[in-house]
């Protein structure tokens, strides 16, 4: 297959593009699309064989459910069924469109290869203009994982789905790079106590004046995780990722340099805090919580084009942003 890659504006998307788009997720084709988190991997999400061609083009496990993507809220109960229905329309009201996914009882309607057979589908409203034209050009849902191979870090520009997609997509939607750079909050609000599944830019904090019981799902080492995704090693560069204890001092950054030269390795450092890197080392500095977020996917795949052999990234406080941030981490250094 030859992917196409078409630049659009990503305020003011061309209608005629947008069109074309629809067309081919229509038609039971593959398009990637930019999403206000990371680019998704969209197909019909009615359409059984097109679902099957994102699984094949990731090399998804077919355990993995996909999230259905929607362009308004009105849409949701066509899909699922709301637990109770006051909770989500005032998280809909508040955070749709926007990076929140609810995990909520499916209706049959949704294909199980979707779902990966559970009895609940994911479901969000994206909040950027590309994707919401073209979910409303399309007049379906659209099923979409972000746009990568399985196993590596989440794109958040094009150039990134290109790099692992190409000739297993049939279109790119370039817009740029987007905005927050990690994937969506998954809120499950099919148990008893609402739990988030994945961290994201909507956090518990936000979410508790909405929720005031919402809780964090801890993983528990024998009890299979409930967002399925969480189980497979994620965001993660070919090079080994090592936490640095913040706050990061001289002293630290001199080891490292010991190591880089004394072994001849290739060190990377992502740090938040202002410091004098030693010249030795491939230095990355986030100048906010937000920037961190937003370059963390940019800088494991840069670590992996300048062949790094080690990555030291500065932890961040876990609360708001930054628990999705060590969440992404953790699991890059696991
Ligand atoms: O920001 C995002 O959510 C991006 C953009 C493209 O929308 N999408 C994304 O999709 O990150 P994906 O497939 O890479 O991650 C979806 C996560 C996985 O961890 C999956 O296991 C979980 O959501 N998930 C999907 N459906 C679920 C369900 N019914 N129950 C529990 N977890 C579910
Ligand atoms: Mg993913």
């Amino acid at each position: 297959m030859k992917t196409r890659v078409i630049s659009i504006d990503p305020i003011h998307p061309d209608p005629g593009v947008i069109a074309e788009a629809a067309t081919i997720i229509r038609a039971g084709g593959l398009v990637a699309f930019p999403t206000e988190t990371v680019y998704g991997l969209g197909a019909n999400a009615l359409d059984e064989s097109a679902v099957r061609k994102i699984f094949a083009a990731k090399g998804r496990p077919s355990d993995n459910p996909l999230i259905v993507h929607l362009a308004e809220v009105a849409e949701a109960e066509k899909y699922a069924s709301l637990p109770d229905s006051a909770v989500v329309q005032k998280l809909a009201d508040k955070y749709w469109p926007g990076p929140l996914t609810l995990v909520l009882q499916k209706k049959s309607v949704i294909p199980s290869v979707v779902t990966a057979g559970l009895a609940t589908v994911s479901v969000r409203v994206p909040d950027h203009p590309v994707a919401q034209a073209l979910i409303r050009a399309a007049g379906v849902p659209i099923a979409a994982p972000s746009a990568n191979i399985s196993g590596r870090p989440s794109p958040t520009d094009a150039p990134h789905v290109l790099m692992d997609l190409d000739g297993k997509v049939d279109l790119i939607l370039d817009a740029g790079p987007v905005k927050w750079g990690v994937e969506s909050t998954v809120l499950d609000l099919t148990t008893d106590t609402p739990t988030i599944l994945r961290p994201g830019a909507i956090t518990q904090e936000m979410l508790k004046e909405q929720l005031p019981l919402v809780e964090i799902e801890r993983k528990t080492l024998n009890l299979t995780p409930k967002a399925p995704g969480m189980k497979y090693r994620h965001y993660a560069p070919k090079c080994v990722v090592h936490i640095l204890l913040s706050p990061v001092t001289d002293q630290v950054l001199d080891q490292l340099e010991q190591v880089a030269l004394a072994e001849g390795k290739k060190v990377g450092v992502v740090l938040l805090s202002f410091m004098k890197v030693p010249a030795s080392l491939t230095f990355f500095q986030m100048k906010s919580i937000e920037e961190y977020a937003a370059q963390l996917y940019r800088v494991f795949r840069e670590a992996d084009s300048q062949q790094l052999d080690v990555l030291y990234v500065e932890e961040v406080d876990e609360s708001g942003l930054g628990r999705a941030i060590m969440n992404r981490v953790k699991k890059a250094a696991e």
